[in-house]
């Protein structure tokens, strides 16, 4: 198998660096166009066949080092009781918000096998399906970042509404977080024992919150997830990737993670510095490059590899999502420069 990526996470040596890329299943491949033209996405997500063959095609297109599972991080509060919707072009909308009681008192803290069953089954595909040709990252979403959506129902511009209950009734915000932290480390219990062998807790919106805001009302969270996956035995690599997150860095490297994921707004070699030994980095090319000529991406990524080599282990990866706007051919350009660029001799 190619176990590159899992080496590199733990910061083993590796014959080259491994690349994959956040939202590889997605709207840039024509393929998966075709797949979802069958379904609305809420239905792909929950058809294991179809995330199935949706997660395996940049392995099979672009030739990532490993594949992370086609689902979303919203899942998890829709199986907690709070209905969700996927608008066309307009994202996410949980119609329902949780703002302020009552709404927190009725979401219940899911049983994985029951409520998200279909994602479980699609793990265990999965590791069928992909026979060991490359590993398959499992994920959710970390509690402030769940908690956005629920509380502003949606996406949103300022978090004005978030930050007041945080603000105006703490302990409110408190038992919320409390109810998804503990609903997520179940799930991604559930997720390792199907198979996942590596985990991702994605921390979008974290770069919003000022540092002390980061410690008191995010980090506390996301680190007791890793705590306690670690606590009941859990053996594979965990990243933590903090969206926009290189001012909380000297808070994230305390979250737990054995690798932490970047974006682009800050140089791995002085995120390496930030972190020190023992945690391996992820990223951090900015998703827009990808449209850069062919030289000057080129040169892009053989930056990126000379500072990933000041880290405990390096996974290439973009800062961010890749955009529906990439040209597939220039996924495939950036991930063969990165095998051939950092290649041993
Ligand atoms: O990375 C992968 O390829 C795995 C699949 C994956 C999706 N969402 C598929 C998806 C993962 C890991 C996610 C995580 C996710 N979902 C995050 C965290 C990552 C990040 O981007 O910061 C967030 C914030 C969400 C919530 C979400 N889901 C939003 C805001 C949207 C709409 C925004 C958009 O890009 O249109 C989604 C929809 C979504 N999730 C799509 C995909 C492929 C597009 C759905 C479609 O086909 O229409």
């Amino acid at each position: 198998m190619n176990d590159t990526f899992l080496k590199a996470c733990r910061g083993e040596a590796t014959d080259y660096t491994p690349v994959w890329m956040m939202r590889q299943a997605g709207r840039y491949l024509p393929e998966y166009h075709t797949v979802r033209s069958r379904y609305t996405f809420l239905e792909m997500c929950k058809t294991p066949e179809a995330a199935a063959e949706v997660t395996i095609q940049p392995v099979d297109l672009i030739g990532v080092d490993a594949a992370i599972l086609f689902s979303d991080i919203l899942v998890v509060p829709e199986a907690m009781g709070a209905p969700l919707e996927f608008h066309e072009n307009r994202g996410p909308v949980f119609p329902s918000p949780v703002r302020d009681e009552a709404a927190v008192n009725k979401l219940i803290v899911p049983d994985p096998e029951d409520e998200l069953g279909y994602v479980m089954a699609a793990i265990r595909l999965l590791r069928k399906e992909l026979a060991n040709k490359v590993p398959l990252i499992g994920f959710a979403g970390a509690p402030f970042t769940i908690a956005t959506y629920l509380i502003e129902g949606g996406s949103s511009k300022n978090f004005f509404l978030t930050k007041k209950m945080m603000y105006t009734e703490p302990a409110l915000y408190a038992r919320l977080l409390d109810k998804i932290t503990d609903s997520t480390i179940s799930y991604l219990k559930a997720q390792v024992e199907a198979g996942a062998q590596a985990l991702q807790l994605f921390d979008s919106w974290a770069g919003v919150l000022a540092p002390r805001d980061f410690a008191e009302f995010a980090h506390p969270y996301a680190k007791r997830i890793i705590t306690a996956l670690k606590a009941s035995g859990v053996t594979v690599p965990l990243i933590y990737f903090a969206n926009n997150g290189a001012t909380l860095l000297d808070q994230s490297k305390t979250v737990g993670a054995d690798v932490l994921g970047l974006d682009w707004r800050i140089n791995l070699d002085e995120a390496a510095r930030i972190v020190g030994p023992g945690i391996a980095l992820q990223g951090n090319l900015d998703p827009c490059a990808l449209l850069l000529p062919q030289d000057k991406l080129e040169q892009r990524v053989a930056a990126i590899l000379e500072q990933g080599k000041a880290a405990s282990g390096h996974i290439f990866n973009l800062g961010h999502g890749i955009l529906p706007e990439i040209p597939p051919a220039q996924a495939k350009l950036m991930v063969e420069t990165v095998h051939r660029l950092s290649a041993k001799k």
